[in-house]
């Protein structure tokens, strides 16, 4: 079953799925404005750190085709302006500025060819750059697979697995980084049950990942946040795979909040704490966590739930991410392979190797 699409790109502009209003409603929204597409990764119309990589490059090929600029020159000063707004979205997650960054590469290159006489100059260079979001989309989904069938191997074939947040085809427009391995694993003939915590305050797990997993028929059992240890503790956990939003050149992992405790849970009840990611999550240009931005989020979700006011009006924390030091990780799964411990080692090396 062909997982759901949560970013299309279309004639018309780029269609979204609205992650706000799953699991009630399915609802599609149509974006012909960059500056909408940086609205919506910025109100969790579409999150995780794959898919927000897609969309920043879907909505800077879409601003530079709605950029009225008669000159390269003109044409690149509103593109990076364009790159900064789709930037100023989302600190944490990294594949925003990859693919932002990608972008850009690619703008330079095409006007490095371009004859900038000729007639077909802007045209050629504006399709160029929706061929490259295009790419960026597509080349998640092989991603995906690949980092499902390095991970699927480190599966249980018979037993309980735990995830956090949702690291989805929600979340990368493929099917999934940690539920890529979770599926490829049950296509192989695994029998899993899938543990999903409900992830306050944001409620990834309960409204996105139970949503993803019960429509594909994967059994799961979604548990509060609060109960993580007692289920690693007596829940016979074969394995618990998630995702990132950054990794440090060292293999500290930036992901959704509780996923630090989780991994030191883990570690003292002797489960194999693997994240899957792809090497563009990688950000070997800072050497450890503490370099890593953390998102703060609006204090109302962390009060109220789901609108409903759930605490008296008193000051709220509600930092996005925790970062999991390296020593807690038993493997990094990437679409080139598994790295594992001394990961300064053999992360910079899997980056290193050519693609493809
Ligand atoms: O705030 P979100 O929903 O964007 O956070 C998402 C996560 O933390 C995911 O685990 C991470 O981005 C990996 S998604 C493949």
């Amino acid at each position: 079953m062909q997982p759901v699409e949560p970013i299309v790109w279309t004639q018309e502009g780029v269609v979204m799925l609205d992650q706000r209003r799953l699991p009630g409603e399915v609802v599609y929204h149509t974006y012909t404005d960059y500056r909408h597409v940086a609205g919506a990764i910025k109100d969790m119309v579409i999150r995780g750190a794959p898919a927000i990589g897609v969309a920043a490059a879907m909505g800077a090929a879409l601003g530079a085709r709605q950029s009225h600029a008669q000159t390269i020159p003109e044409l690149r000063a509103e593109f990076l302006q364009i790159c900064d707004v789709l930037a100023k979205t989302r600190p944490t997650a990294v594949d925003l500025f990859w693919a932002l960054a990608r972008m850009r590469r690619k703008f330079d290159a095409e006007v490095a060819k371009a004859n900038p006489a000729a007639a077909g100059a802007l045209p050629r260079i504006r399709e160029a750059l929706v061929e490259e979001a295009l790419a960026v989309h597509r080349e998640r989904r092989e991603q995906d697979e690949a980092i499902g069938h390095f991970g699927a191997a480190l599966m249980p074939r018979d037993g309980r697995v735990m995830t956090q947040c949702n690291a989805g085809a929600l979340a990368t427009g493929g099917i999934g980084t940690a539920l890529g391995v979770i599926r490829v694993a049950v296509r192989e003939g695994h029998k899993l049950e899938i543990l999903v915590p409900e992830t306050r305050p944001y409620l990834q797990g309960a409204r996105l990942t139970a949503w993803e997993l019960h429509q594909e028929g994967i059994p799961l059992k979604l548990i509060t946040d609060n109960m993580v240890g007692h289920t690693l503790k007596t829940g016979k956990i074969g394995a618990i795979v998630v995702g990132a939003d950054r990794i440090a050149a060292n293999g500290d992992t930036a992901n959704k909040i509780g996923t630090y405790p989780m991994a030191v849970l883990a570690r003292e009840h002797d489960v194999p704490f693997y994240v899957a990611a792809p090497l563009s999550t990688l950000d070997l240009s800072i050497p450890n966590g503490e370099h890593i931005p953390i998102e703060q989020r609006p204090q109302e979700e962390v009060t109220h739930l789901r609108g409903v006011r759930i605490a008296p009006d008193v000051a709220a924390e509600n930092p996005a991410f925790d970062v999991t030091p390296a020593k807690f990780i038993a493997a990094i799964i990437t679409e080139r392979g598994v790295a594992r411990a001394p990961f300064t080692e053999t992360l910079a090396k899997l980056a290193q190797e050519p693609a493809g």
